[in-house]
């Protein structure tokens, strides 16, 4: 039976449930396909170095203020702000966190699907030998006619969105933890089959060095902006996920070493996706700045090189895969909630719109690749960029400066002492100072840096077009 403290939407069974979903949802795309690559174009060692500060001084500050609004409000991220600032007395403007998550989810869901869907082609193609001892040529053929075919392109976009609704629909127990159970630790294990095939390929040592060795000559401002975007968007901070699955966890879990716990398990499946991935590459003398089409490209063509590689090049795309449902599903998830309390519907009923918006929404990014390749919305921006950089360059940095704020300088202690057990004093104060001014500045300042050529930008657009 439901405690009066209860979600109505259900509770994690667990500490450690709420700790693997979590997992899961930062675990995706952001650990598998985009940090290797942007690791890979930004010099290697010194970007992970820079990373993981802005991880432990910005990522992890920001997802205990999440977990801790999450559990104190008990509901979706509109509601949760709405009681939070009644009960503070503060203006109920805050809610626009809320309502930002949402439509960032949505955003984001929507690009993500259509990912998420090459890497379910990559399973069969990867698997049926198309890549066996083929050449760099043949790879990356592939992978472009794969791109400008719309219909396939939909068609896979369409089998990862049904399946992400069909799991979300089922609800919080029998939907989220169901699949959590089942992919997460296969994820692992596909992740440690996969090192230990890329330890014995034969360019270990090389991978390690690009990795780890710190080459400062070629950090600049851009790393920086880089890589805290990185760990926003890897860790699912700024647009209230975190803050929904936060909602249904348990009271008697503790939230600092649980945030912890999942900010260091999605730093090491990243940093051991680089491990798996670089090693092969190299193994064969390939570039590892490859840009986007690392995973799509040259990591195929890599496993196409060695022994087993049709095998193993099949656990890593049925690997990817499993790691971006379970961070699609918690995209849903603020909306969904919201939707369910605030119109008293049922799950399943909302899950199937959303999904068939989102959807729609998506064939915007598919098109992009193709038909509408040439068409941009601003400043050389394709739809799919446009709703990348929107989503993840402007809405989750703003997200989480509000999040990160509001957490340590309007909600009342009290709410801080009961959800994160921290009295007046030392480790009081060491939490303001980094949760709420180291993290917001930082944020900030990244925030501007980003923000600022696209507004020259359209500013110039429009003063070209008043002419
Ligand atoms: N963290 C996910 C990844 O690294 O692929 C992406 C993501 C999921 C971002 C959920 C935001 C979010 F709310």
């Amino acid at each position: 039976m439901a405690l009066a403290s209860d979600s109505r939407h259900g509770m994690w069974s667990s500490r450690w449930l709420f700790v693997l979903a979590a997992a899961g949802s930062a675990v995706g795309l952001g650990n598998i396909w985009k940090f290797p690559y942007i690791t890979g174009e930004n010099g290697g060692g010194a970007f992970v170095l820079i990373y993981l500060v802005c991880v432990a001084l910005v990522g992890i500050p920001i997802m205990m203020s999440e977990v801790m609004m999450g559990r104190q409000g008990r509901s979706s991220p509109i509601h949760t702000m709405r009681k939070l600032t009644d009960d503070a007395n503060r203006s109920r403007r805050w809610t626009f966190i809320g309502w930002m998550g949402v439509i960032a989810g949505f955003l984001i869901l929507s690009y993500y699907a259509v990912i998420a869907g090459w890497a379910l082609k990559y399973i069969w193609i990867t698997a049926s030998g198309t890549f066996e001892a083929a050449t760099p040529d043949l790879a990356s053929s592939t992978f472009n006619e794969f791109l400008t075919d719309p219909l396939q392109l939909i068609g896979f976009q369409t089998l990862f969105m049904v399946l992400t609704i069909w799991i979300v629909g089922r609800g919080v127990s029998k939907g989220l933890e169901t699949a959590i159970r089942w992919f997460m630790p296969l994820l692992f294990v596909l992740l440690i089959v996969l090192l230990g095939y890329s330890i014995n390929s034969g360019g270990f040592a090389q991978g390690w060095a690009f990795m780890f060795d710190l080459k400062f000559d070629q950090v600049t401002p851009e790393t920086w902006l880089i890589a805290m975007g990185q760990a926003f968007f890897t860790l699912s901070l700024g647009m209230g996920t975190m803050m929904a699955y936060g909602a249904y966890v348990p009271q008697s879990a503790g939230i600092g070493s649980t945030v912890v716990t999942i900010a260091l398990l999605d730093t090491a499946v990243a940093v051991s996706a680089g491990l798996a991935i670089f090693p092969i590459v190299f193994a064969n003398g390939l570039e590892p700045g490859q840009g986007p089409g690392l995973m799509f490209v040259t990591v195929p063509l890599a496993f196409g090189q060695l022994p087993l590689g049709a095998v193993f090049g099949t656990v890593f795309f049925v690997l990817v895969s499993f790691a971006a449902i379970t961070s699609a599903i918690s995209l849903t998830e603020p909306a969904l909630a919201y939707l369910v309390e605030e119109y008293n519907a049922k799950r399943q009923r909302v899950a199937i719109s959303l999904g068939v918006m989102c959807w729609a929404l998506g064939l915007g990014t598919v098109l992009s690749f193709n038909v509408w390749s040439d068409f941009y919305i601003v400043g050389g921006l394709t739809f799919f960029d446009f709703v990348d950089y929107v989503s993840q360059n402007v809405m989750l940095p703003l997200g989480g400066l509000l999040i990160a704020l509001f957490a340590v300088w309007a909600l009342p202690h009290a709410v801080r002492e009961k959800q994160l057990g921290l009295k007046p004093g030392a480790l009081n104060v060491s939490w303001k100072l980094v949760g709420g001014v180291i993290a917001p500045v930082g944020v900030l300042l990244v925030f501007i840096y980003s923000v600022l050529p696209v507004l020259r930008s359209l500013y110039e657009n429009v003063v070209a077009l008043m002419g």
